[in-house]
C-alpha cells in the first residue's frame, strides 16, 4: 500500500509535536523541584530507615521531606558521591555551619572550617606517632579505673561506660590540644559540658524530647541562646578560655616550638604578627574559637562511637581473645610497657571490627551539604540554599557494594582486604566523603582501639540482658545507645 503524498506533512507535524512535547516535558522535569513526600513524625523519629528508604524507592533518587519545620532534600546511594564530593555545588562549609546555626561565621574573611582542617592535619595527624603516644596513658588509666571494683570480689560489676568515656575523651583531647595545665577535674568537667552543649546545636537531642519536636523553630532559638549566651561563656570562656588567651600571649616571634608542646602552641605561631612579633588579641580570640570547634568535633562523636564498639563487642565476647593476641606494647622512656601508635597499627582484627560497627550501626541522616546554586540533581533542580542529605544505610548496607550478606555483622569482614576503618568510599562514609571528609579519623580510630585494648587487658565484657537499646534511631552517630555494661574477671 502506498501512502498518499498529502499525508506526509501531517505525519511530520504529528512526529514533531510529539518530539517537542517530550523535550518540553523533560525540560519541565529538569526545572522542577524533586517530589515532596510527607512522612509523619512518628515515622521520621522512630522508624527512619524504613520510612525514608521506602519513600526513595517509590519516588526516585531524590525527594524532599519536611522535618522539624525545614524542607530537606534526601538522596539515595546513586547520587551520594555527587552530593558529597562536588563541593562547588553542594557546599560542605555552608551546609555544616548552617546546620549548626552558625552562618555568621561565613561572613568572616577567614574560613573557620579550613583552619580546623589545618590544625588537625598539620599538627595532629602528621605527627600521629607523637599524638597517640601522649594520650595513650589516659585510655589505660580510664580502663583501670572502670575495672577497679573487680578487685573487691569475684562478682561482675556494672559500669557507666558512657560517662567514663566522655570524661576520658575530654581529658585526652585537652591534654593533646592544650597541654597538661588544662586537665584539672574542673577543666575536664567543663569541657564535657561544652562538647555536649555544642553537639545539641545540631539538634541531636531534639529528637528525644516532645517539646522540641512539637515546636522545633522555637526550640532551635532557645537552644542556640542557651549554648551561646550561657553554656559557652559559663563553662568555657570563664575558665579555660581566659587561661588560653593568657597562655597565647607568651607565644611570640622568638618562640621556639618543642616536641612536647601542645597542639595549640604550634598552631598559634602562624598568627604571630611580623611587625609586632606578638599575636593580636583578636587573633588569640580566633585561635580560641578554632580550639573550641575542634574540641566539639573530636570529643563527643568519638565518645559515642566508642560506646557503640564496646557494646557490640560485649554482645560478641568470642572476638576478645583475637584482639588480645594482636595487642603489642612498647617500652616507654620510664621502662613501662605502653600502648602506642604501633600497637594501634598492628591491631588489624580490631580495625576490621570497628569498620564493621561503623558500617552497620545504622547511620541515617548524618552528613549534610547546602546547595550554593540552583543545583541540577537526578533530573530535578534543587533550589539554592537547600540542605541535601544522602541517606547512609542505603550505601552502608547496600548489596551492590557489600555483597549478599551486606546486612549481616561480620567482624572479620575486612581483615586482609587492605581496607582499614579510615578508608572511605561511596559504599562506606561514616566519616563523610570527599574534600571535607573528617581529617581526624586516623586519631579517632586509634583512640577507639586504645580504649578497647586497655579495657580487654583488665576484664571480660558482657551486656546485662544481652542487649542495648538504640534511643534515637535517626541520630545514631551522635546519640549513644543505652545499656548496662558488665565487667567480669578475665578467664
Ligand atoms: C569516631 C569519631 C568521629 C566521627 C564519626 C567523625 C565524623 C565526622 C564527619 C561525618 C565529618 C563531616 C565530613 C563530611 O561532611 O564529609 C567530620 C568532620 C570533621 N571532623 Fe570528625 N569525626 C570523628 C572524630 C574526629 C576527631 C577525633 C577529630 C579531631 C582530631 C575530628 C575533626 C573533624 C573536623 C575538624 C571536621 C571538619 C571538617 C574538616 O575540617 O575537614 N573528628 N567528622
Amino acid at each position: 500500500m502506498t501512502v498518499p503524498l498529502v499525508v506526509y506533512p501531517f505525519v511530520l507535524v504529528a512526529v514533531g509535536s510529539v518530539a517537542l512535547l517530550s523535550v518540553r516535558k523533560s525540560s519541565n522535569r529538569a526545572s522542577r523541584a524533586p517530589p515532596e513526600v510527607y512522612l509523619s513524625d512518628d515515622d521520621i523519629f522512630n522508624n527512619p530507615r524504613t520510612a525514608y528508604e521506602d519513600a526513595l524507592k517509590k519516588h526516585g533518587s531524590v525527594i524532599s521531606v519536611r522535618r522539624k519545620n525545614r524542607l530537606e532534600y534526601i538522596v539515595d546511594q546513586s547520587l551520594t558521591a555527587e552530593v558529597l564530593t562536588n563541593d562547588a555545588t553542594f557546599g560542605f562549609e555552608k551546609g555544616t555551619l548552617a546546620m549548626l546555626n552558625l552562618h555568621p561565621l561565613l561572613a568572616l574573611p577567614r574560613s573557620f572550617m579550613q583552619d580546623m582542617d589545618t590544625i588537625v592535619q598539620e599538627h595532629i595527624i602528621s605527627r600521629l606517632n607523637n599524638s597517640v603516644g601522649r594520650i595513650s596513658p589516659v585510655f589505660e588509666e580510664a580502663a583501670k579505673a572502670l575495672a577497679t571494683p573487680l578487685q573487691k570480689g569475684p562478682k561482675p560489676t556494672a559500669v557507666d561506660v558512657d560517662t567514663a568515656v566522655h570524661h576520658m575523651m575530654s581529658k585526652a583531647m585537652l591534654l593533646l590540644i592544650l597541654g597538661e595545665d588544662f586537665t584539672s577535674d574542673r577543666d575536664i568537667q567543663n569541657t564535657e559540658r561544652v562538647a555536649v552543649a555544642v553537639a545539641s546545636l545540631t539538634g541531636i537531642f531534639q529528637n528525644t524530647s516532645w517539646w522540641s519536636r512539637a515546636f522545633p523553630t522555637a526550640w532551635r532559638f532557645f537552644i542556640w541562646m542557651k549554648v551561646m549566651a550561657h553554656d559557652i561563656p559559663r563553662y568555657f570562656l570563664s575558665s579555660i578560655g581566659w587561661k588560653i588567651l593568657r597562655d597565647l600571649s607568651t607565644v611570640d616571634g622568638l618562640y621556639d616550638t618543642k616536641d612536647s608542646d601542645p597542639v595549640i602552641k604550634r598552631f598559634a605561631r602562624r598568627y604571630v604578627d611580623t611587625r609586632t612579633g606578638k599575636i593580636s588579641f583578636w587573633d588569640r580570640v580566633w585561635v580560641l574559637s578554632i580550639v573550641l570547634g575542634l574540641i566539639f568535633a573530636s570529643v563527643h562523636q568519638t565518645a559515642v562511637v566508642i560506646v557503640w564498639v564496646i557494646f557490640e563487642l560485649a554482645k560478641r565476647p568470642e572476638f576478645a581473645e583475637g584482639f588480645r593476641a594482636e595487642t603489642v606494647y612498647e617500652t616507654d622512656t620510664d621502662g613501662k610497657l605502653r600502648l602506642s601508635h604501633a600497637s594501634t597499627k598492628n591491631a588489624e582484627r580490631l580495625d576490621s571490627f570497628i569498620r564493621e560497627v561503623m558500617r552497620t550501626k545504622g547511620d541515617t541522616l548524618s552528613t549534610v551539604r547546602q546547595t550554593t546554586v540552583d543545583a541540577p540533581l537526578g533530573g530535578y533542580i534543587v533550589p539554592k540554599g537547600s540542605f541535601v542529605i544522602p541517606f547512609a544505610t542505603l550505601s552502608h548496607l547496600s548489596k551492590e557494594y557489600h555483597g549478599e550478606d551486606a546486612e549481616d555483622f561480620v567482624g572479620e569482614r575486612w581483615v586482609g582486604t587492605g581496607r582499614p576503618a579510615i578508608m572511605l568510599s561511596p559504599g562506606y562514609w561514616p566519616f563523610g566523603l570527599g574534600r571535607w571528609a573528617c581529617p581526624g579519623r586516623a586519631l579517632a580510630v586509634a583512640e577507639i582501639k586504645l580504649f578497647v585494648m586497655s579495657l580487654l587487658a583488665e576484664a571480660d565484657l558482657s551486656l546485662e540482658s544481652g542487649e542495648y537499646t538504640v534511643v534515637d534511631p535517626l541520630t545514631v552517630t551522635s546519640v549513644a545507645p543505652v545499656g548496662t555494661l558488665l565487667l567480669h574477671h578475665r578467664k
